[in-house]
């Protein structure tokens, strides 16, 4: 008798197509777990290339500034401002010798070395006539130093005909150049609050006595640097001028003491 093949095969043994059978099915469990595991590690590629990795506070520090030699010790801390009008302040208020030394002792804290190989981070090139420090890096002040000194400079600017500043060296230059100093001061106070652009709300609140009904709510939450901390830094790490170079000369070292 002759069969076809497909014939025979209907008609081979039981047992063996059912192992035939078997391993199919076993096959078929692999590839869909195979499947399974795929369509798994490709959602969670997705979900960690669409999820950012979060930044720990001094990485985002490090990613939204140039660079900083205090990076390494910058903290921050949740405060509170208290700045309603009526605030009690060590640096409000007509001037006295006392809150004079409390605004000069926010920023009179001399200079620091930064390194040459970090002026590419600055974005300034090392082929420059640069004021160097006797570390032979370049002497350099930090700016919340400078805003402050313009602050307090234009804080005393306006209490000048109260307060005798003679004896400060700001207010030995002659009119002019004080008043352009000022000048200098505000616009670099405003490229600052600019640059940084707080963007948190302040509330009003309800003051039926008050001129629109309400009165706005300036005790607004922040996330700050621990200035403190800076000014520690600074005060460990003073840079002196390297030796036989000639103070210079202008405004832009009044914010700094050189020794
Ligand atoms: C670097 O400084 C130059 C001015 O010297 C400026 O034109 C340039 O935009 C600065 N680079 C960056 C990335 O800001």
């Amino acid at each position: 008798m002759e069969f076809d093949d497909s014939e025979s095969e209907s008609f081979l043994p039981q047992p063996i197509s059912s192992v035939i059978g078997k391993r199919r099915i076993i096959s078929n469990k692999f590839a869909l777990l195979g499947w399974i595991l795929a369509i798994i590690s490709i959602a969670s590629n997705f979900h960690s290339w669409i999820t950012p990795k979060k930044l720990t506070d001094i990485e985002c520090t490090r990613q939204l500034n140039a660079w900083s030699p205090v990076f390494d010790i910058v903290e921050y801390e949740d405060v509170q401002f208290s700045n309603t009008f009526y605030q009690p302040s060590a640096y409000r208020g007509k001037p006295t010798p006392k809150l004079e030394k409390s605004w000069s002792d926010l920023w009179k804290i001399g200079s620091v070395d930064v390194p040459l190989e970090q002026l590419p981070a600055l974005n300034k090139s090392k082929e420059h006539n640069w004021f160097y420090s006797e570390n032979g890096g370049v002497l350099a002040g930090l700016e919340v130093f400078h805003s402050l000194h313009c602050l307090d400079m234009v804080r005393q600017y306006t209490y000048k005909d109260e307060y005798d500043y003679s004896d400060n060296p700001t207010f030995q230059d002659d009119d002019e150049f004080l008043r352009i100093h000022v000048d200098h001061c505000i616009d670099a106070l405003r490229i600052r609050l600019m640059c940084y652009a707080d963007v948190t709300p302040f509330l009003h609140v309800l003051e039926p006595e008050a001129e629109l009904g309400a009165t706005p709510d300036f005790n607004t939450q922040h996330k700050c640097k621990k200035f403190d901390k800076i000014q520690e830094w600074q005060r460990a790490h003073h840079a002196r001028a390297a030796a036989g170079q000639t103070e210079a000369h202008g405004h832009e070292v009044h914010g700094h003491e050189h020794s």
